[in-house]
């Protein structure tokens, strides 16, 4: 896959405020003159979103993780082909909402020990990473209050509880640890302002 522009994603717990930091750092960018895709996972294309509304609603124990595993991988290698590739490949920037770090924590790590599984699809049905990841991080105890407060169907992993939350909490930073060229740790847990401002400082280095 040929890459011209520059794939960033955002990841971390849920409620740890990634789409609206994505949404910030897309409109500083597009401020600057850049030309910016903002999408999030799971979704971002027609299919995409029609597998997201299986993956998010519903009862916890809807799908194994093995299955789950399959429809994010689906889900993402529609997102790819219609909007990430052909966008990179324009020169734009893409600043996704979750990405494959996601599948590897949720699925890969905190719902069973399947990364090889993960890692094996990915690099056989996706084959892309991210030039940069923000990872934001928070305790999952003010995350979860957060994501309570903003309330929604889409409650399936919120509703998986506070220790589920921890143990994607660890999973992110040893993937955080394994590629520090990749990932940088935001404390997300600052007022929105500040934090909106490393990563736009963070994104402008890797700029120039
Ligand atoms: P969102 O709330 O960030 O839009 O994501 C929806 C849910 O899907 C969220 O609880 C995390 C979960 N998820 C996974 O479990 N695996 C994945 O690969 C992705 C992209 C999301």
């Amino acid at each position: 896959m040929a890459e011209r522009g520059l794939f960033i994603t955002f990841e971390g717990i849920d409620g740890a405020g990634k789409s609206t930091q994505a949404r910030r750092l897309a409109e500083t960018l597009r401020e600057a003159g850049f030309e910016v895709v903002l999408t999030r996972e799971p979704g971002g294309s027609v299919g995409a979103e029609a597998i997201r509304t299986l993956l998010v609603e519903g009862a916890a124990a809807r799908w194994s993780a093995e299955t789950e595993i399959l429809l994010f991988t689906a889900a993402r290698r529609d997102h790819v082909e219609k909007m990430i590739a052909p966008a990179l490949d324009a020169g734009h920037i893409v600043i996704c909402d979750r990405f494959t770090d996601s599948t590897r924590v949720y699925q890969g790590l905190a719902r069973g020990a399947l990364q090889g599984l993960v890692d094996g699809l990915h690099a056989q049905f996706i084959g892309l990473e991210p030039a940069l990841t923000f990872l934001l991080d928070m305790a999952p105890e003010d995350a979860l209050a957060r994501g309570a407060a903003r309330g929604g169907r889409e409650d399936r992993y919120e509703s998986m509880g506070a220790a589920f939350q921890t143990r994607l909490r660890a999973g992110f930073h040893a993937l955080a640890r394994a590629a520090p060229g990749r990932f940088r740790l935001v404390d997300a847990a600052r007022d929105p302002e500040a934090v909106a401002a490393e990563i736009a400082a963070e994104t402008r280095t890797l700029l120039a």
